[in-house]
């Protein structure tokens, strides 16, 4: 057993948020583990068997939950892992939560619970679902055929996210604090078309109804657990209750977020190495 609490734990470590988190501690030379099913030692939520050995040694956690915090029982496991990860000697949590969800604030609570020093990073919907996740296969049909209406979100780069969680996993004076963390503009799905267009890929938007888009997903394999989620989502995160703005990137870091036409440029690679794919 090391007792010595050093390494720095980043669970969904090969993930979205996490591949990145784990890219900037490694460039730093900080002790590193990858939390994941094909992490070495092996993570998987499902399994409290893989919980002990990735946090001998353990002093941060970077916690990021799969597949989402807002899924039934999400707030149950995480509370029950902050709980072993204290036990085991770990100090710190940063905990990666969703912008407007009732169920992820509880997660947040749950954690704090634990007396962790805890950083929340309550982030609006990442600009890189466009081009690393779900949205993806609707940008390269040239479609994106979502039930968002007309309602702005302030997407956020999560490059600003990972600079986030690193400068919390390593630094004392963001322990405590809640980062609402958002892009710099409130951008509709039609907005971010546009923008995604103008970086070379044509794509327009196709606002459809929650019941069109959960049978569309249906039509396409997704199992329903994941169309239960997107239609969650959208009907309670996608409102417009989460339209505005925040200062969280610029709290934290002491500089402005990216924009998303910067994102689109820098993802332009993601939407020309395949071919327009149908959905
Ligand atoms: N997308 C958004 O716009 C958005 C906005 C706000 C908050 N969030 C939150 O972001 C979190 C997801 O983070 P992300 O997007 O960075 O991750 P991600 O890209 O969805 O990747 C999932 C990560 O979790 C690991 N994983 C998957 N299933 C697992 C399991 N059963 N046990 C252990 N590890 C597992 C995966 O690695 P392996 O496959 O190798 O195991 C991978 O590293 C969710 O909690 C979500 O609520 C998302």
């Amino acid at each position: 057993m090391n007792t010595q609490h050093n390494t720095i734990l980043v669970l969904g470590g090969t993930g979205k948020t996490g591949r990145r988190v784990v890219e900037r501690l490694q460039a730093r030379g900080l002790p590193v583990r990858v939390g994941s099913r094909a992490g070495t030692p092996p993570f998987e939520w499902e399994d409290r068997a893989t919980w002990a050995p990735v946090l001998d040694g353990t002093g941060s956690v970077y916690l990021s939950y799969s597949p989402d915090i807002a899924v039934p029982g999400a707030v149950d496991t995480v509370r029950a892992f902050a709980e072993l990860a204290v036990r085991s000697g770990a100090r710190r949590i940063v905990l990666l939560s969703g912008r407007g969800e009732p169920e992820a604030e509880r997660a947040e609570q749950a954690v704090r619970d634990t007396g962790a020093e805890l950083t929340v990073l309550r982030s609006t919907w990442f600009m890189q679902n466009f081009s690393e996740d779900y949205m993806l296969e609707h940008v390269l049909s040239g479609e994106i055929r979502l039930p968002g209406g007309d309602v702005p979100t302030p997407f956020v780069d999560i490059e600003d996210l990972a600079d986030v969680a690193v400068a919390a996993l390593t630094d004392d004076r963001h322990a405590g604090r809640v980062y609402e963390l958002t892009g710099p503009q409130s951008l509709t799905f039609d907005d971010a078309a546009a923008l995604i267009a103008a970086a070379g890929r044509p794509v327009t938007y196709v606002p459809v109804t929650l019941e069109q888009h959960a049978a569309e997903l249906r039509e396409h394999g997704v199992p329903d657990e994941v169309v239960e989620l997107l239609t969650y989502l959208f009907a309670e995160v996608v409102d417009g209750r989460n339209a505005g703005t925040t200062d969280g990137v610029r709290e934290a870091l002491g500089r402005e977020p990216r924009d998303f036409a910067s994102y689109a440029a820098a993802a332009a690679g993601a939407w020309t190495a395949t071919p327009a794919a149908s959905r």
